[in-house]
């Protein structure tokens, strides 16, 4: 099967020498695309800056803001059977980017942002035949605010990150819980991202075989 994995930060650039971004490592997302790689399958990583190693025998490609990651994520997907957005987009861009560095100045700054494009849900609302799989960092109602996230952004698995603690960002450690759309969910406990990622892959690749059972 051909796996499309989205992995780390955005950057939403303000002016030549700033930025908006968050703390992504991208740990998460690479660890993925080599448990794909490792089951057998064709990967493309699709990677914000980070400063890891690219993975052997995966596709990378490097992007650096969420309208690059689209247009990578929107013509990778075209021939894909699992689609796993793991990347931690930015929610927010700056309304214009100075083409100067902004001057320093005394006076309170204020900076316009207006929303980035929904990568996940415009890909997974419009028709395809691929499997999503979509990730929810939280730091409250982790459950509930993925379950929610699971059916606003049309997902076939969404996986809760609880990110209020010492894991899950910048960290080699990861615990979650996958949320299945029949209500069923599998938590896979406190782990280094690299078990976390071969765990996922197990449950994605049987979740991805239900599904074609069920249409055949
Ligand atoms: O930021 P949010 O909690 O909505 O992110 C949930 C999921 O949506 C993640 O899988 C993330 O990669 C994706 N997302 C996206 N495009 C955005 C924001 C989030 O694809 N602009």
């Amino acid at each position: 099967m051909k796996f499309v994995i989205t992995a780390g930060p955005t950057r939403e650039p303000i002016d030549p020498v700033r930025f908006l971004s968050n703390r992504s490592s991208g740990q998460m997302g690479y660890a993925i695309a080599e448990a794909a790689r490792d089951a057998g399958h064709e990967v493309v990583l699709i990677s914000g800056p980070v400063s890891l190693v690219a993975p052997k025998n995966v596709r990378v490609e490097l992007v650096t803001t969420s309208d690059e990651m689209f247009s990578a994520v929107e013509r990778a997907v075209r021939d894909c059977d699992v689609f796993i957005m793991c990347a931690a987009v930015a929610d927010y861009k700056p309304e214009a980017t100075a083409h100067e560095k902004i001057k320093k100045q005394n006076a309170t700054q204020s900076l316009a942002l207006v929303p980035t494009r929904d990568i996940l849900t415009t890909i997974a609302k419009a028709p395809r035949k691929f499997f999503v799989v979509g990730f929810a960092a939280e730091t409250e109602n982790v459950l509930e605010n993925a379950r929610r996230k699971l059916t606003s952004k049309n997902c076939d698995l969404m996986v809760a990150n609880d990110v209020s603690g010492a894991i899950g960002m910048e960290s080699a450690e990861n615990e979650v819980v996958v949320l299945h759309t029949n209500g069923e969910k599998n938590r896979i406990t406190r782990a280094p991202k690299k078990i976390i990622a071969r765990e996922l892959m197990k449950i994605i690749l049987s979740a991805c075989e239900k599904r074609l059972t069920k249409k055949t």
